[in-house]
C-alpha cells in the first residue's frame, strides 16, 4: 500500500506559473514578482498580472482599470436578489447566490473561449466589491450606492459600504489586503476549484466551488474568527489568560499557523505594520495591542511547550485592518474573495490550459 499523506501534507499536484511559495523562508511571488514589490502596486494592475501573466504597460493598464469601472455596476434585478437573500450571520451565502445569477445572467455563461473566460474574470473582479456593498446596505435598510469611478478598486469598495469616502491611509490598506489576499498557489478554495475546472466545467462553476471552500474556518473564515477574537480578548492584558484557557482544552486560535509556512509569513509582515498605521490614524490603538499581546503569547507557548515557535498568517492582521476599517466580521470571509477572485481565475485558466481530469484514489479499509 502506498503512503497516505493526511491533507495530502507536502504533495505536489501540478505545475503553476501563477505563484511561487518559499514556506521556509517566507518567500511569496506572483509570477516571478515579490510581494513586498506587488504591495506597492494597484490591485488593477496586481490582478491584470495574475489573470494576464504579464505587468501591463500604462496604456493597458488605463484600458483594464477603465473596463474594470465599466463593469463595477450591477443591474436593478440583481440588487433586488440581494436584497431578498437577506444574509444571517455569513454574507459569503449571499454572494455566492449572487455569482450564481450572474452567471445566469451572463450571455457568454457557457462560452468556455479563452476571450470569454477573460470576460467573466473582468465582470467578477469589478462586481464583487459591489455585490457585498449592496448586500450589506439592504440588509441595513440603507440605500445601496452607485460605485465612484474617480475611486481605485479599493477606496470605491470602502466608499460603496460606509458611505464615505475613506482616508487615504484606509484606502491604502484595503488596496493591500485585495492585493495580498489574491493569490496564494494550491491553497484549498484554488484547489478545489482546479479541481472542479478539470471537469471542464464553466469558469462560474468553478469560482463557487472556490468560493464555497473558502467560508470554512480553517481557511478563509478564519478571518471572522479573528475579528470575533479581538472583541471577546477587548484589552491587551487578557491576551495571555485567553490563549493558556484555549490551548488547555486544544482549542485553535484563529489566525496562526500554516501548512507551507514554516516561518513569518511575508503577508502577515506587511498587514502587521498596515495595521499599526490605520490604528495610529484611529487614535485607539487596543485591537492592535491585543494582537500584538496574542502573537507574542502563541510564539512563546509554541516554542516553550512544543518547541517551535507558530506565526500569525495572512488571517490575522487583515482581520485588524478590518475592524479598523470598520468592515463587519460576517463580511470578513467575502472581502478576503474579493481579493482572491483574480487568483482563482488566474487558476483556472491554467488548468483549462493543459487539463486532466483531477482524480486520485482512496485507500479502502
Ligand atoms: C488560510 O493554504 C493556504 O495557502 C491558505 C491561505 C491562503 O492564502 O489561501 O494562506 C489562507 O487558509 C490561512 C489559514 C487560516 N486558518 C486559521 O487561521 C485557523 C487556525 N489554524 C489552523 O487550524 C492550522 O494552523 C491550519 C489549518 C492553518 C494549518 O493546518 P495543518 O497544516 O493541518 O496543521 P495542523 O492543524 O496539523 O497543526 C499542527 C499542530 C497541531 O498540534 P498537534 O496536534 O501536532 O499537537 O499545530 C497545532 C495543531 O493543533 N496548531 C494550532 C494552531 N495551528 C496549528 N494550535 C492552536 N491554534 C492554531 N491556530
Amino acid at each position: 500500500m502506498q503512503e497516505i499523506k493526511k491533507g495530502l501534507e507536502g504533495i505536489v499536484a501540478l505545475d503553476t506559473r501563477i505563484s511561487f511559495i518559499d514556506g521556509m523562508q517566507g518567500i511569496l511571488r506572483y509570477r516571478g514578482i515579490d510581494i513586498e514589490q506587488l504591495a506597492g502596486m494597484t490591485y488593477d494592475a496586481v490582478s491584470y498580472l495574475l489573470v494576464n501573466g504579464e505587468i501591463p504597460n500604462e496604456q493597458e493598464l488605463a484600458a483594464y482599470s477603465a473596463r474594470l469601472k465599466t463593469e463595477r455596476r450591477i443591474n436593478g434585478e440583481m440588487t433586488d436578489i440581494m436584497r431578498i437573500c437577506n444574509y444571517g450571520s455569513e454574507a459569503l451565502d449571499s454572494l455566492r447566490t449572487a455569482i450564481s445569477c450572474t452567471a445566469q445572467m451572463d450571455y457568454e455563461n457557457d462560452n468556455n473561449s479563452l476571450e470569454a473566460n477573460k470576460n467573466k474574470a473582468i465582470r467578477l473582479i469589478a462586481k464583487l466589491p459591489t455585490m457585498i456593498a449592496v448586500m450589506y446596505r439592504c440588509k441595513n435598510g440603507e440605500i445601496p450606492l452607485q460605485p465612484d469611478d474617480d475611486l481605485s478598486h479599493g477606496a470605491n469598495f470602502l466608499y460603496m459600504l460606509r458611505g464615505e469616502e475613506p482616508s487615504a491611509i484606509e484606502a491604502e490598506a484595503i488596496e493591500k489586503d485585495f492585493i495580498l489576499s489574491a493569490e496564494h498557489e494550491l491553497n484549498p478554495s484554488t484547489f478545489a476549484l482546479r479541481i472542479a475546472a478539470s471537469t471542464l466545467a464553466d469558469a462560474y462553476s468553478a469560482i463557487i466551488a472556490g468560493l464555497c471552500t473558502l467560508k470554512g474556518p480553517l481557511h478563509g473564515g478564519a478571518r471572522k474568527g479573528v475579528m470575533e477574537m479581538l472583541d471577546e480578548v477587548a484589552v491587551p492584558e487578557n491576551a495571555n489568560d485567553y490563549v493558556l484557557y484555549k490551548l488547555a482544552r486544544k482549542q485553535k486560535i484563529m489566525g496562526f499557523g500554516h501548512r507551507v509556512y514554516r516561518n513569518y509569513d511575508p503577508r502577515s509582515r506587511i498587514f502587521k505594520e498596515m495595521a499599526k498605521k490605520v490604528a495610529k490614524e484611529n487614535g485607539d490603538t487596543t485591537y492592535y495591542e491585543v494582537a500584538e499581546n496574542l502573537e507574542h503569547v502563541m510564539y512563546r507557548e509554541f516554542l516553550e511547550v512544543r518547541g517551535r515557535p507558530i506565526y500569525p498568517n495572512v488571517d490575522f492582521y487583515s482581520a485588524v485592518i478590518y475592524k479598523y476599517l470598520q468592515i463587519p466580521p460576517e463580511l470578513a470571509t467575502s472581502v478576503f474573495a474579493i481579493g482572491r477572485v483574480s487568483g482563482w481565475t488566474a487558476h483556472c485558466f491554467e488548468q483549462y490550459t493543459d487539463n486532466r481530469v483531477i482524480r486520485p484514489r482512496a485507500h479502502y479499509v
